[in-house]
């Protein structure tokens, strides 16, 4: 069966931004001026994906919004001859994909999230889109696990090499061969394992295709790591009833989930970005310089 569902569960309270994440979906951070969700809807558009159902909750409004057309806006920028503008405008909502939406009453975890989506999939395989992580490579993630899926039918998550001193802020696999190069059987699935008790470096990533088996699994999942009903528990016993696969992922991540990697990912981005990238490299250098002297200064702590 083809794969045609997404799912981006976008219901989480988003802590790690407080206090812009107060009355702000997460999701609408701008990466220079691209809300994140928008690179996660391009991503899925790009992988040949048609339909896409996004769980939001509260002060989640503005994700609505944003896919929405504004014609007194649009009006204005005809207006006033602002075609570049009108064009960014307009393909927020020319999408070339269908967006549907569904609220997660209570953020019990991505586990709760994903089986909110149960009769929108009904009995498909489907993918499901973590908005923290930003993927960049030839073919994108997702059009990679659908290729995945193409030969083998089996469920597929994506998996990177992440230093082992941070394993505990993920889920992590426990391979146990390859079934092709980068295509591991997996015997085991740990959410946020402590680094001693983790069974490899490889993460799972925030984008999984699965099969529709999941959502029985999900109804009587026991809530795990945090207190949170956990979609990797769910995948864990999935495994033991059929196939689940592990993708190594070799291209970028930029883990927009937290902090540093925000900020980080912005100056990324903004180097490649026609409006931004001439000011933004020789400030970047000046600053460095101007870092180094500082550095070169202050006295040497031991
Ligand atoms: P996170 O664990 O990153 O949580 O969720 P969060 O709330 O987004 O952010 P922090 O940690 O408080 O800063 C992973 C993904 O699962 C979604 C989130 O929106 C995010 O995309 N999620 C999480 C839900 O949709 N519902 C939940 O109950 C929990």
């Amino acid at each position: 069966m083809k794969v045609r569902k997404a799912i981006i569960p976008a219901a989480g309270l988003g802590t790690r931004f407080l206090p812009a994440t107060k009355a702000l979906a997460k999701e609408m951070l701008p990466i220079v001026d691209k809300p994140t969700i928008q690179f996660i809807v391009e991503e899925a558009k790009a992988s040949g994906i048609e339909d896409i159902l996004i769980i939001t909750g509260k002060n989640k409004r503005s994700i609505e919004d944003h896919f929405d057309s504004v014609p007194e806006l649009e009006q204005n920028l005809a207006a006033k001859n602002k075609t570049q503008l009108l064009k960014v405008v307009q393909d927020t909502t020319d999408l070339g994909v269908n967006l549907y939406y569904s609220r997660q009453s209570h953020p019990n975890g991505l586990g709760d999230a994903v089986a909110q989506a149960r009769s929108f999939i009904a009995d498909e395989p489907f993918i499901v889109m973590l908005g923290d992580d930003l993927m960049s490579d030839k073919v994108p993630l997702t059009k990679q696990l659908i290729e995945d899926y193409e030969n083998t039918h089996a469920s597929t998550i994506a998996v990177m090499q992440v230093p082992k001193s941070e394993v505990s802020k993920y889920g992590v696999i426990d391979p146990e061969g390859e079934q092709a190069p980068g295509l591991y059987n997996v015997k085991r699935f740990v959410e946020k394992p402590k680094v001693e008790d983790a069974p490899s470096n490889l993460a799972i990533i925030g984008r999984y295709l699965l099969t529709p088996e999941i959502f029985d699994l999900l109804d009587t999942q026991k809530p795990g790591a945090g207190n949170e009903i956990q979609l990797t528990d769910a995948i864990d016993r999935m495994n033991e009833t059929q196939r689940v696969f592990a993708h190594e992922f070799k291209g970028d991540r930029f883990d927009v989930g937290n902090k540093f990697g925000y900020v980080k990912t912005n100056i990324q981005y903004g180097l490649t970005h026609p409006e931004v990238k001439d000011e933004l490299k020789p400030y970047i250098i000046e600053l460095a310089k101007e870092l180094q002297a500082e550095d070169k200064k202050a006295p040497k702590k031991d």
